[in-house]
């Protein structure tokens, strides 16, 4: 595996490849990374992770500085999982001035749920996947489930700007107990790491209800949202949404049995975690 840190030097060894298969990252891997790691090698070609804490997708309030650093232990894990290539470019290498061009989604996609709560979020995502996809002009590119919302704009950037890259969304992968994986976790306490789980517990209540039959999706959500509050989360949102465009399902929607997903966004302490779950009707 070869780790790479200037663009110059990626561009080289990328000059006799012909397709890639890409993973961008912000390091501080998991085992969700290495599944991510593994869809991509499915597809046959030479992998390339990318491990960047990109700055421009951070509120000024948010944990860009505290965002935990481990390119020796994430290359550790990544040669195990078979990357080929590992592209860690500093920050003035990927910025060498300031980032003035950006990649702004629709406002219907990208202002509602985490673009709400964190305004500008996927402005700097776009960016910096836009621009990965420039340095690496990979074939095919894997991006995980459980950013949901992420995922769609991705798909719709992809697919807006004719891009040549497949965008590949792999499962969430859940510890035992249902946590889904992110490197945020690590921020939780003993207790915090206990009560986690209350979050994807209150996605699978929401499918639960619906499925035995409950329409008034609103009081589902209160419901729900109330409960983990009570437990000392805060949640910016908890919430059922059409799979096509996020939007909340119509009476229509639920009697057409239109394909849902339920999204939520909490805080227990100082940490935000996000987890979603689809539902069958
Ligand atoms: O999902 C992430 O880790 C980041 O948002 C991404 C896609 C690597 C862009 O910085």
């Amino acid at each position: 595996m070869q780790v790479i840190h200037t663009l110059a030097d990626l561009r080289a060894v990328l000059a006799g490849s012909t397709k890639t298969a890409l993973v961008p990252t912000m390091g501080n891997l998991h085992e969700g990374h290495l599944a991510l790691l593994r869809e991509a090698a499915l597809h046959g070609f030479p992998v390339v992770a990318t491990i960047f804490v990109n700055r421009l997708q951070f509120l000024p309030h948010e944990d860009f500085d505290q965002y935990p650093r481990t390119l020796e232990r994430d290359c550790q894990l990544l040669e195990g999982a078979g990357c080929d290539i590992v592209f860690a470019p500093g920050e003035s290498e990927l910025y060498p001035e300031p980032q003035t061009f950006k990649v702004t989604p629709p406002a219907a996609l990208g202002d509602l749920l985490e673009g709400e709560f964190r305004p500008g979020f996927f402005t700097g995502v776009c960016t910096v996947v836009m621009k990965l996809f420039q340095c690496v002009q990979p074939a095919v590119a894997v991006f995980g489930q459980k950013d949901y919302q992420q995922l769609m704009v991705i798909k719709a950037m992809a697919r807006q700007f004719a891009l040549p890259v497949e965008i590949v969304g792999a499962s969430t992968v859940r510890a035992g107990d249902g946590l889904a994986l992110s490197s945020r976790n690590g921020y939780l306490s003993q207790d915090e790491r206990a009560e986690a789980t209350a979050l994807a517990r209150a996605l699978r209540a929401i499918a639960a209800a619906l499925r035995e039959g409950a329409r008034d999706v609103a009081a589902i959500e209160a419901t729900q949202k109330a409960e983990l509050d009570a437990r000392g989360w805060k949640t910016d949102y908890l919430t059922v949404r059409r799979r096509v465009d996020l939007l909340p399902p119509t009476p229509d929607d639920l009697a057409a049995k239109t394909p849902l997903v339920a999204l939520a966004a909490s805080r227990l302490g100082r940490t935000r975690l996000i987890d979603n779950l689809e539902i069958e009707l």
